[in-house]
């Protein structure tokens, strides 16, 4: 018995010298030391041992599995430390190194002065108009006919109007001014709202025109609004856009949905009035169409024009930021050159 007890003793301790990994160690804990192991097979023949043997066998036994235990933790913890510095040596991170390189992007100045234009108003007390009354694919009812524009008017024409093959009435929108017929046939006034978005036109493109551009509508309806009304939302979002009280001039001019109508020149920003190649020697710039709500479109939408009143203007953002950052052609906003976008970072 003896024997038997010494040799399973020098199998163990051989194979816990050939274990190579934690899973290796449970397994030789368990054939020789669990309750099935080896071992206790042995402790259990000790009564059938004579007293003297039974003392000698049992206590060498003990002093075995208590070694053999000794050893098995011993590796345990190695393997444990070896894993750990693995570990370690893994997730080194070296915070020395530099970061990564991630360039930034920015802006479109267009949207920049789009956002801008917006919280100008709405400052003013304006809203911007829920998206669904402001589409750029709109019928030709919203784009001219509720805006007064008669049926043989030209800009409807194939060379202005990009129309489309969805229906014969259907155009890309020449003009924000639709928004306004959306908003008034959805709402009741007072009615103080801005629409942004984008316009098209059959142009040749140049310095100065492309065939889609970008324009912001405003319209303010309700009681006593007048044309005193008007000027003062204008002067005073040109004095805030430009950073300074301007010279303005409010110069007659036709629109079939205003009445009367206005275009609104600034003095030119590049040479103070005194006349330069932007302002064609004017000294004057044109920015925006603007005007009193003719009576028709309002009676058209079911407003009443002898309760109610009110003035729109549309303005280019295009030529508003070209002015603002002295840009001279309006191609360089939609090449996507980034050297040139790259100038707006804030
Ligand atoms: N829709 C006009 C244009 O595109 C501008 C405008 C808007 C004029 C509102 C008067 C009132 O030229």
């Amino acid at each position: 018995m003896k024997e038997q007890l010494e040799k399973i003793y020098s199998n163990a301790t051989a194979d816990i010298e050939k274990a190579v990994t934690v899973k290796d160690l449970e397994d030789i804990k368990f054939k020789y030391l669990s309750r099935k192991g080896e071992f206790n097979e042995i402790k259990k023949g000790l009564k059938n041992l004579s007293p003297e043997d039974k003392r000698v066998v049992g206590s060498r036994a003990n002093e075995i599995t208590q070694q053999l235990e000794t050893a098995i933790s011993e590796k345990f913890r190695v393997f444990y430390e070896q894993e750990l510095n693995k570990k370690l040596e893994k997730e080194r991170l070296d915070i020395t190194l530099p970061g990564q390189y991630i360039p930034r992007g920015s802006v479109h100045p267009l949207t920049s002065t789009t956002n801008e234009i917006v919280s100008i108003f709405q400052n003013l007390g304006f809203s911007v108009a829920p998206n669904e009354n402001s589409p750029e694919v709109e019928t030709e009812y919203f784009n001219f006919d509720m805006l007064n524009v008669p049926k043989d008017h030209p800009a409807r024409d194939m060379q202005d109007t990009f129309y489309t093959n969805v229906a014969k009435n259907v155009v890309l929108r020449s003009q924000t001014s639709g928004a306004q017929v959306h908003v008034m046939e959805n709402q009741k006034p007072p009615i103080r709202i801005i629409a942004p978005g984008r316009v098209y036109r059959n142009e040749n493109i140049n310095s100065r025109k492309n065939n889609f551009f970008h324009q912001i509508e405003g319209l303010y309806v309700d009681k006593n609004i007048t044309f005193g009304d008007l000027k003062g939302v204008l002067n005073e979002f040109i004095r805030i856009y430009f950073g300074a009280v301007r010279p303005t001039r409010f110069r007659s001019s036709f629109f079939p949905f205003t009445e009367p109508s206005a275009e609104i020149d600034v003095q030119c920003i590049m040479c103070g009035g005194k006349g330069c190649r932007t302002c064609s020697g004017t000294g004057w710039l044109e920015i925006l169409g603007a005007g009193m709500v003719d009576p028709n479109v309002l009676r058209g939408v079911g407003i009443d024009p002898d309760v109610y009143s009110g003035f729109a203007f549309g303005m280019g953002v295009e030529r508003l930021a070209m002015l603002k950052y002295a840009i001279d052609d309006i191609r360089l906003f939609f090449n996507n050159d980034v050297r040139f976008l790259e100038q707006f970072k804030k």
